[in-house]
């Protein structure tokens, strides 16, 4: 599967040494981006995978060793459902670490939840633009783009098949679909294969087929299609996502983490 040696698969022995791998990584590429750009510009998943590691960045060692000052947090994908309501992948983050940390409000960019789900897209292509420059400057570059997979293989809101799937000119559109079967909005390939590092976090046996298929077989399915051609892209498995993996898997690293 290997793309090019940049590429990385970690198996951690359990789901908290994962969100401890999780939040290290997060963490490095952080101070590392604020050392070269003076700002760390990151987009997060939802879903239950990411949960554990967000806890621990509102704990210490990440409390205080990442530089929140300098930290712009923005979304991959979004359920169009109120921030209060616990499908909001906003309304998770923030209250698993973002309330709890000490990140100005201003660098905290939500999908907009409030709009339909077309101006909602365009209100957030402008967030984008405000920040990483127009769209004469290429799509947006993350720093860190966290993303998770489904047993049918999306990623972010990027569902098999749908044609959010093979946009190319706009960097959010809005989709239907997942569970919750709802409006959603996505940040598009066109900005995920941009991103500098991108780190899939996938742990528990019921995603173990979905995973080898992705690594192994010759499948187009999202996560194939997030190749960084200037990033580097990596792993984070549990055991138990890992298991269909075989042992000697080119890049795989089964470190005791
Ligand atoms: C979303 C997520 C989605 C998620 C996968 C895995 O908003 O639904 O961004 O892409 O990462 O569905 O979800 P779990 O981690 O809950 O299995």
């Amino acid at each position: 599967m290997k793309e090019n040696d940049k590429d990385r698969i970690i198996v951690a022995a359990s789901i908290e040494q994962l969100a401890m791998k999780g939040a290290e990584l997060f963490r490095r590429i952080a101070v590392d981006s604020v050392a070269r750009r003076d700002r760390f510009s990151v987009a997060l998943s939802g879903g239950s995978s990411p949960r554990p590691f967000h806890r621990l960045l509102a704990e210490e060692p990440y409390r205080s060793g990442i530089p929140w000052s300098h930290t712009h947090i923005f979304w991959v994908d979004e359920r169009l459902v109120p921030p209060e309501d616990p499908a909001s992948n906003f309304g998770t983050a923030r209250k698993d670490f973002l309330a709890h940390l000490p990140i100005p409000l201003s660098q905290v960019h939500p999908m907009s939840s409030e709009k339909v789900p077309h101006q909602a897209a365009d209100d957030y292509q402008r967030t984008l633009s405000s920040h990483f420059g127009t769209s004469a400057a290429g799509a947006p570059v993350f720093d860190l783009v966290v993303l998770g997979i489904g047993t049918d293989g999306h990623t972010a809101s990027i569902f098999p098949g749908d044609r959010a799937a093979i946009e190319t000119d706009r960097w959010v559109v809005a989709v239907t679909g997942g569970s919750p079967n709802v409006d959603r909005l996505t940040l598009t390939l066109a900005v995920l294969e941009r991103a500098r590092r991108v780190i899939f976090i996938v742990s528990g046996r019921q995603k173990a087929a979905t995973v080898r298929t992705i690594l192994i077989d010759d499948t187009a399915l999202p996560p194939r299609l997030i190749a960084p051609a200037e990033g580097m892209v990596t792993w984070l498995l549990d055991r138990d996502a890992a298991d269909l993996l075989p042992d000697g898997l080119d890049g795989i690293d089964r470190a005791n983490i």
